[in-house]
This record gives C-alpha cells, structure tokens and sequence, in this order.
C-alpha cells in the first residue's frame, strides 16, 4: 500500500503533465503545422486567432484548392442509384433532383426529372422501379412533366410530387385503380415536405414563396404563405428563387435561396427570416454559396447545403459562419470526389447523406463521420 501522500504527488504530477499537453494554443504552431495538421471541422474556430490576414487567405486558399480535405472523404463515397449514363432504362437516371428515404421500407425516391418518372429503389439493388409517371412527358393525369421533388406520405400510402412543368402538385397511391389526384395547380414548386403534423409545404420559385396545406383537409385550397411572397428580393420577408426547404421538429423553416445566395431560416409564424449561411455574396469561399439548390438538416441543427453551382456539398453549423465542404469542390466531373451541379439531399436512418448528382445521373452516398 502505498502512503496516501505519495498517491496524491503522483496525481499531481500526472494532472500537470496533461494540462502542459492539453494547454498548447494554436498561434503558436507554425504555418505548415497549421496547413498540413488542422482538419476542415477545426479551422473557423482556429481562423481568427491566427495573426494576419494574409496567414488566414493562404490557409483557406489551401483547404479549397487542394485534395486535402475532399480525400479525408472519398473512400466513404459510393454510387447507390444510377451512374450507368444518361438513359430511361432501369438501373438508369436522367438529371435527378429531390430524393426522399423512407426509413422503414429502406427503399430511396427519386424524382428522375428528365425521364418524367419517380423512381423508387431499394437499398443495395442495382436497378429501380418506376412508381409515377413513366408514360412519356406530358400533361395527363398519368404523366409528369419534369418532376423536380417527391415525398412519401406513410398516413396515406401516397407521394406527393412536385409536377413542375405542368405548374401542379399531384398525388399519386400505391393502389392499383386508385387515379393520381390534382392538390393544386398554377404552381412551379422545387421543393416538397411534410411536418409531423401532417401538413405539406411547397417552395414555388416563380411567385418566391413557400406555401402550407393541411393533408387530406380541402384539398383544392391555395394553402397559406409561410415564407417570402413579399416579391423578389433580398430583405428579410423576401426571397429571390427559394430551390429547396426544410422543415424540423419545432415547424421552423429552413429554405435555399437560391438567386441570393443564402440559406435562411423562419421560425413558426415569423414574418421575417433569419440568414444562416451565405451572407457573402456569390462565390465558391467557405463563407459563400452559389445557387445553393439542396438543403437537409440533421438532429445536431447543421446544415447540409448542395451548392450548386460550385459543384460541392457544404455543412454549416450554427455556430459559425463558415462551411465545411463534405463532398466535391473538386471541379466537374465523374469522379467519386466530384459532381455536377449536386441537388437533392437525404439522410438515412444511420444518418449517412445521399446526394443527387444531377449532371452525374446518379445518386451518391456519403458515411459521415
Ligand atoms: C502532423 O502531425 C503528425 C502527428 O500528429 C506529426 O507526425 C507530423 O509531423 C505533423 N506534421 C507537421 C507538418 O507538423
Ligand atoms: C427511352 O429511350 C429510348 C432511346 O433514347 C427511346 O427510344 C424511348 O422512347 C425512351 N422510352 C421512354 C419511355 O421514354
Ligand atoms: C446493404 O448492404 C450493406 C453492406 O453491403 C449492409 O450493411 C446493409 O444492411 C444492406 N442493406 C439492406 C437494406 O439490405
Ligand atoms: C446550436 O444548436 C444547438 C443544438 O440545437 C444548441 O444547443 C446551441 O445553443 C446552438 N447554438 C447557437 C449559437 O445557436
């Protein structure tokens, strides 16, 4: 047994070594330190104790340009649907964009927006099987004409999809001899959730709104406004080219704006918006976005952000101001590091993210860690 004494010398000591370890502070490194040993995640909080300005640009350069960051990724990245060409076969997509995962069945939506149909296709399959339009592009109750988004409703056994082209949001149900129904017309919608109280709500990019309905509760309504419908532009209650939305447990709204650059976000019944990201203007630095076109956001409160047309997928959290770039920003291309104008934005049950690869037609999975 060793002296009581002795034994709290001995933690002491240890505490103090650890506090020397624990203590170092990051100004002290040196550049290449900082540029070769700091991840992505750390970097905004490291950003402004660095000294200069010029010290902070050399780093960011570094982080965008480089495969430093994209490689930290690219062996979590697999193709799940699609990525067989352009076409309308079966283990194929043409220019998909909104996906939605239903938990349960395991199975991915997707509306394939070039080939007219919604594609649903089970986890670990190599094809798809088409379960909304499908009969050649046009304006029939059984056609679609370039669905930009879908969800699948669990109470009704229905998708709600949104027919963009035809300027209409239709339903369509897993029954045999049920006809699809018309919810409502004279819309161009981008985006389509539903909360957990069972209420539908609708980006439409040309009136720069977003709309509400009740499921189920007079179903030709006009719905009621929630968002923008201010006209276009880039206060607080307005919104530019609203692309995707979002809706969590407490009905905030989450929404893409996709001509301002930013993502907002309205708490229940706020007339005007918050910015989360994007207050920079127009650019491919971590503080900016360009037309950002998918939005998901995850139980922690980050943002997942497909940003367009810089060809990568961004997190926000909502601690900072800057993003970290998940996937791509690597250029256009095929690769597994890369992708073409990436769209619509999923999670999976274990919280994986699914990205649609718009000019890649294919759907691309990435484990987070
Ligand atoms: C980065 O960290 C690793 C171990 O953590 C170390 O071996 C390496 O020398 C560091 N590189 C630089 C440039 O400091
Ligand atoms: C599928 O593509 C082929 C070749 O491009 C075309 O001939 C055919 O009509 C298409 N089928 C449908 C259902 O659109
Ligand atoms: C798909 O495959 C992976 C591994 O190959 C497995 O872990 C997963 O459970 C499978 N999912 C389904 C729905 O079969
Ligand atoms: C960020 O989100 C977390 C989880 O929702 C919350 O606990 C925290 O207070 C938020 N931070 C800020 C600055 O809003």
């Amino acid at each position: 047994n060793m002296p009581f004494l002795q034994k709290q010398l001995i933690i002491l000591i240890v505490i103090l070594i650890n506090s020397i370890n624990i203590g170092t502070n990051p100004i002290e490194l040196t550049e290449t330190q900082l540029i070769y040993n700091t991840t992505m995640d750390e970097y905004p909080k490291l950003r402004n104790k660095l000294k200069t300005g010029k010290q902070q640009s050399k780093i960011e350069k570094r982080f965008l340009s480089s495969s430093f960051n994209n490689n930290r990724w690219i062996e979590n990245i697999i193709t799940i649907a699609g990525g067989n060409g352009k076409g309308n076969q079966s283990n194929q997509l043409m220019f998909p964009q909104g996906i939605y995962i239903d938990y349960d069945s395991q199975v991915i939506y997707i509306a394939d927006s070039e080939n007219h149909r919604i594609i649903k296709w089970r986890f670990n399959n190599t094809n798809g099987e088409i379960v909304a339009g499908g009969n050649g592009k046009g304006n029939g109750i059984n056609q679609l004409d370039s669905p930009k988004d879908v969800v699948f409703d669990k109470k009704s056994n229905s998708l709600f999809i949104c027919d963009t082209e035809n300027r209409r949001i239709v339903q369509w149900f897993n029954q045999i001899n049920k006809n699809p129904q018309i919810i409502t017309s004279d819309i161009t919608c981008w985006s389509i959730k539903i909360d957990r109280k069972n209420n539908l709500y609708v980006s439409d990019y040309e009136k720069r709104q977003i709309r509400r309905w009740k499921i189920g509760e007079n179903p030709r309504t006009d719905g009621i406004l929630v968002a923008g419908g201010n006209g276009q532009g880039d206060r607080l209650n307005q919104l530019a080219f609203p692309t995707s939305i979002f809706v969590d447990q407490d009905y905030t709204i989450y929404a893409a704006d996709g001509w301002n650059n930013r993502i907002m976000k309205w708490i229940k019944d706020a007339k005007e918006g918050i910015i989360l990201a994007g207050r920079n203007g127009k650019g491919d630095g971590l503080t900016q976005l360009h037309f950002p076109q998918g939005l998901i956001v995850d139980h922690w409160g980050q943002i997942y952000v497909a940003d367009g047309a810089n060809n990568r997928v961004m997190r926000f959290s909502n601690e900072s101001s800057y993003g970290v770039i998940v996937m791509g920003g690597n250029g256009q291309g095929k690769k597994l590091n890369q992708l073409i104008w990436p769209s619509g934005l999923s999670f999976d049950r274990e919280g994986n993210l699914y990205v649609a690869d718009w000019g890649n037609h294919r759907i691309q999975k990435i484990r987070i860690n």
